[in-house]
């Protein structure tokens, strides 16, 4: 498979399809289910409750990716403009020196059981860890199929916490979730070992849920970005500086890193995962050293080129929930050619790291407006009525002259098409 398409957001619609079949070898049925927006009502029953519709985002493909020397096409569901064009510029821009290297830690989720009404929390703790065995093997009864596949709870964590309306034990269960998400086998675990936990302490068990702050399961990437594509030493020179803004300070910091989940959410929702864990866990992340800091890190190598990292909690999977239900999802993660949950958090790290430097390039070069102007400019052209060929030449026109609107792309249109009349008279 080769994540490379020449001028794909050139193509019409279906030619774009038949392109992207090409590179990645999915079938007619996996187009249509990937394009086909019309999903059958029982998918959808089984989904939410109170189903009375459905709501379409577009579905677009970024290109040039390699991770761990393998290229991916990168499925991404947003309603943000640039965003796809974003990761893709990101990508070729790693490409150059190798693409992305990309690694994780195992896939372990975190199980919160609250223990409160102790006499002792500091004895309550030692005895918890006496009879940790005990507690792991009652946590692995509740999904025999997760053990099967070479998963279940590993450990436990006893943490005392002190608060004004007293001293409380959280037990964090660790529970290896191979390739699944895991939200469920967690949740049913917390609250099935629960009983135990308050017998051991003596104390009330109050919530038995996951953590969402998932820093046993983090992916990182890193990256070379070649001077010559951020405009020299003095392109990486301001990119830097922009970066360490985003570590002066939380309130570019947020900015920064709502850019790096512009990608990462974008991949997350096209393979039916959740959005709203990972970006909670993304943002957590960033807060753990008590400060909000950028989830990515730069510097400049003996080259003058930049290097960029990232590390973020990715709890997401490949089994389960949404991503085996939702015909658009099996087709994303076929699209990408990824089988495990942790291949799926490497991808979505090198798109975080890949979004994050087309950021901070555009907006330490040459500004973003451009780039959104010109995507606006081309709306405009194709809401015109303009034809695939003829929307550059209005793009051009109008971004040149600096007079983007609907009424310029109409009036251009119409120049351009009585020209092309006379031309052929
Ligand atoms: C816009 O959705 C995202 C950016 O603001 C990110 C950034 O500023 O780094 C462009």
């Amino acid at each position: 498979m080769g994540s490379v398409i020449p001028g794909l957001y050139k193509k019409d619609p279906d030619a774009r399809k038949k392109a992207v079949a090409e590179a990645s070898g999915l079938t007619k049925d996996d187009l249509r289910a990937l394009f086909d927006p019309a999903l059958q009502d029982p998918v959808l029953e089984g989904m939410v409750e109170n189903v009375i519709g459905s709501f379409h985002l577009p579905l677009g493909v970024a290109t040039g990716f390699q991770v761990n020397g393998r290229d991916v096409l990168v499925p991404m569901v947003t309603e943000e403009p640039s965003v796809i064009a974003a990761a893709s510029k990101g990508a070729q821009m790693a490409r150059v020196r190798g693409g992305f290297t990309a690694w994780s830690t195992e896939q372990i989720m975190i199980g919160q059981v609250q223990l409160t009404d102790l006499k002792d929390p500091a004895k309550a703790a030692v005895a918890v860890n006496l009879k940790k065995d005990e507690v792991l093997s009652l946590a692995d009864e509740k999904d025999p199929l997760l053990v099967k596949a070479g998963g279940g709870a590993r450990e436990l964590e006893v943490r005392i916490l002190e608060h004004p309306a007293g001293t409380m034990l959280v037990v964090h269960l660790l529970v290896d979730c191979r390739d699944a998400m895991g939200a469920n086998a967690v949740n049913t675990m917390a609250e099935a070992v629960a009983p135990l936990l308050e017998d051991i302490t003596g104390g009330r068990a109050v919530l038995r849920i996951l953590s969402n702050l998932a820093t046993r399961r983090l992916s990182s990437a890193k990256a070379i970005f070649p001077k010559e594509e951020l405009g020299g030493d003095e392109g990486v020179s301001s990119i830097l500086k922009a970066f360490f803004l985003s570590q002066a300070d939380p309130y570019r910091a947020a900015t920064h890193n709502k850019g790096i989940m512009n990608g990462i959410d974008a991949v997350v929702l096209a393979t039916g995962n959740d959005t709203r864990a990972v970006e909670a866990g993304a943002h957590a992340y960033a807060s753990l050293s008590g400060r909000y800091s950028p989830l990515t890190s730069f510097h400049r190598d003996g080259k003058g080129d930049l290097i960029g990292e990232i590390t973020v909690p990715t709890a997401v999977g490949v089994v389960g929930g949404a991503t085996k239900v939702h015909p658009a999802a099996k087709a994303s993660l076929k699209l990408m050619g990824v089988t495990t949950a942790r291949e799926l958090g490497e991808v979505l790290a090198s798109v975080g790291l890949a979004q994050n430097i087309a950021a901070l390039r555009a907006l330490s070069l040459e500004g973003i407006q451009k780039g959104h102007m010109r995507l606006h400019a081309r709306n405009l052209a194709i809401q015109a009525g303009a034809r695939p060929d003829e929307v550059d030449v209005l793009v051009d026109a109008m971004v040149v002259d600096g007079d983007i609107n609907a009424s310029r792309a109409s009036e251009l249109l119409a120049t351009s098409r009585s020209r092309a009349t006379i031309k052929r008279i």
